[in-house]
């Protein structure tokens, strides 16, 4: 049975989202919107809630996303948006795919390794299942692509084998399907303004490490200046920042933001310094982001209409999920589906 092409992606809502997400995953999601395929988009706050959050921050968080969302281009009637939450059919499955996983399977995540720390002991019970959650957010919609950065691949990896699992252990052949992950892009690492070899983050404790979707254009230009860097010109190919992080992240958020490839900014900037590349870089990155803010700020004075567009893309979503989750009951044999 060959499924609809249906693209699914979730954002957390822990803190206002940085240049990162937009690069790496939200202007693909508006891209995708132009596809032919249906495109689901959520704020995944019961993710979020697998490590600690403040009520009133989260709430605020969660508007903050779909506000980001709208501000970049994500359109109500082109695509469904939503908070996770509201849809209680991910967790439904999600319980399922607990019971299809293998503790085996996830020992192996990194992402645990990395958020649960030296003392995993005290890691909540969720952080640990959030993969299963993650593949049932995907897996209630059937989605066959799902667009990510590049530190997803392995939880996707994971979808498949969960999908795959199921399939075989019901005998029910094509039930879920293998999704597709959408990694590349034009950023699909951005990294840490301080460090390049650790990824942007917006759960970084240095704010001049990223720059936040919100950042007005005096703060954008003073985290670029203050960017770390090296003391050579810029090279003449991509090839001459092998083992330069630094530049060849900068040079590829030049690109990703310019939408020229690396090799276009190298021809304009090959023997430069970071003198004469970093004003120029710091003038596009206000030019393409202070909108972005502005629209946000404009969208966030009327929390109550963020809050109906979601309930809306809420409804339908789960008009999308629920007959997918009562087959999934009936393949398990439990009878009934709420
Ligand atoms: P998160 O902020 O972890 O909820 O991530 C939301 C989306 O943004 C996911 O698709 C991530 O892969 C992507 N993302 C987060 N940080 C980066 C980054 N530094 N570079 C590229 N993509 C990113
Ligand atoms: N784990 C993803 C992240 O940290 C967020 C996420 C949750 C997600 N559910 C998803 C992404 C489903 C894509 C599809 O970025």
């Amino acid at each position: 049975m060959p499924h609809t092409p249906r693209v699914f992606s979730g954002v957390q809502p822990s803190g206002s989202l940085t240049l990162g997400n937009y690069l790496g995953a939200i202007k693909r999601f508006v891209e995708l919107q132009g596809s032919g395929m249906e495109t689901i988009y959520c704020v995944v706050d019961l993710h979020a809630i697998t490590v600690w959050q403040d009520p009133k921050e989260l709430t605020a968080a969660t508007r903050g996303v779909a506000a980001a969302f709208l501000a970049c281009g994500i359109d109500p009637k082109k695509s469904i948006l939503f908070n996770q939450s509201q849809v209680p059919a991910h967790t439904q499955l999600a319980w399922i795919f607990n019971c299809v996983v293998r503790l085996g399977w996830l020992n192996r995540m990194t992402q645990f390794k990395d958020k649960a720390g030296k003392d995993r002991e005290a890691a909540s019970a969720g952080l640990y299942a959030y993969p299963a959650l993650m593949a049932a957010d995907i897996l209630v919609y059937r989605a066959t692509h799902v667009p990510v950065g590049e530190d997803q691949k392995q939880h996707l990896e994971l979808t498949r084998d969960i999908a795959a699992k199921f399939n075989n252990d019901f005998d029910a052949p094509d039930f879920f399907p293998l999704t597709e992950p959408l990694i590349g892009g034009p950023a699909p690492r951005v990294m840490s303004l301080r460090d390049g070899s650790k990824k942007m983050s917006k759960s970084d404790p240095s704010d001049m490490s990223r720059i936040n979707l919100t950042d007005d254009a005096d703060a954008i230009a003073q985290k670029i200046r203050k960017a770390r860097t090296d003391p050579e010109p810029l090279p003449e190919t991509p090839e001459g920042l092998e083992g330069r992080a630094e530049a060849r992240n900068l040079v590829g958020i030049y690109a990703a933001l310019s939408g020229l490839t690396a090799e276009q900014v190298l021809a304009e900037y090959a023997g430069q310094g970071f003198g004469a590349f970093k004003p120029k870089l710091a003038e596009l990155a206000v030019e393409k982001i202070t909108p972005i803010a502005d629209e946000m700020r404009r969208l966030l004075a009327d929390p109550g209409e963020i809050d109906r567009i979601l309930g809306d893309g809420a409804k339908r979503a789960e008009a999308i999920a629920v007959p997918i989750l009562e087959e999934t009951y009936r393949t398990v044999g439990l009878i009934g589906s709420r």
